[in-house]
């Protein structure tokens, strides 16, 4: 796992859009996997920044998500589809039809599922993936305890996961109880993983990442054993990894 240390979000943001950049421009056809959440939310605008000063073509680009919420339709406001047209996808140049969400509306949420990872497959799997983590040590929406052989599934959220999410929604109680999440050995199966780590409410969980105990009790740790793994982390999520340099010294 290599770790680049940065001084904060706004700077996370510029390198990892720099690192997309580098590979949006390189290929002819790149599949991407994208996330939600706020940690993410720094690197859409800079991506949306430089198509405007670069117009940076996408037309090559296919992007699978990690998530959405069971019950919301596309077009809810707290929907991860909606999040990534607002946030992305309506201000670039990246075909509609080359966007995946799972529907968290699919009449069959399993068969959605089973397609879902065909998908993936059909596109000749997912170059670079994206990720942020949950404090939980949560990937996607894989909390912990989740094995790390599953495919794309239905999910029950973590209490801590909704509470975290609860900003977004009027209150805890408006956020979903279950989604749709790519499965651990899903995201695994991406031939790189660009993880983004932002924050104080993430110490923990980076501190225990970067001690490599894996376990299904820390879903993130797997990445562990990923050959192609780079992290992007600011100061203040690093507080605790820097303690314990100290500390082993
Ligand atoms: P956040 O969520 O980016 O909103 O902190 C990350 C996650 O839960 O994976």
């Amino acid at each position: 796992m290599k770790l680049i240390e940065v001084k904060d979000y706004h700077e996370m943001s510029q390198v990892a859009a720099d690192y997309l950049l580098s590979n949006i421009k390189k290929s002819d056809k790149l599949t991407l996997g994208l996330a939600t959440g706020g940690t993410p939310q720094g690197l859409y605008e800079a991506l949306i920044q430089d198509h405007k000063e670069n117009n940076t073509s996408y037309q090559h680009v296919s992007s699978f998500n990690l998530d959405e919420y069971i019950g919301l339709s596309g077009d809810q406001p707290n929907s991860y589809c909606h999040y990534m047209k607002e946030n992305l996808f309506n201000h670039i140049n990246i075909r509609s039809e080359n966007t995946h969400i799972p529907s968290g509306k699919a009449v069959d949420l399993v068969g959605e599922c089973k397609a879902y990872d065909h998908m993936i497959e059909s596109c000749g799997g997912i170059d670079l993936q994206v990720l942020g983590i949950g404090s939980n040590g949560h990937i996607g929406f894989n909390e912990p305890g989740t094995s790390f052989d599953s495919e794309t599934h239905i999910v029950e959220l973590a209490q801590s996961t909704r509470e975290a999410n609860a900003r977004y929604f009027d209150s805890t109680d408006e956020v979903p109880t279950h989604a749709i999440t790519m499965g651990i050995a899903t995201i695994l199966k991406s031939k790189e993983i660009l993880l983004l780590i932002s924050g104080q409410a993430k110490q923990e969980a980076l501190k225990k990442l970067m001690e490599g105990e894996v376990s299904e009790d820390f879903p993130a740790s797997i990445l562990n054993r990923h050959p192609n793994v780079t992290v992007i982390a600011d100061e203040e999520a690093l507080t605790l990894v820097e303690d314990l340099k100290q500390l082993n010294k």
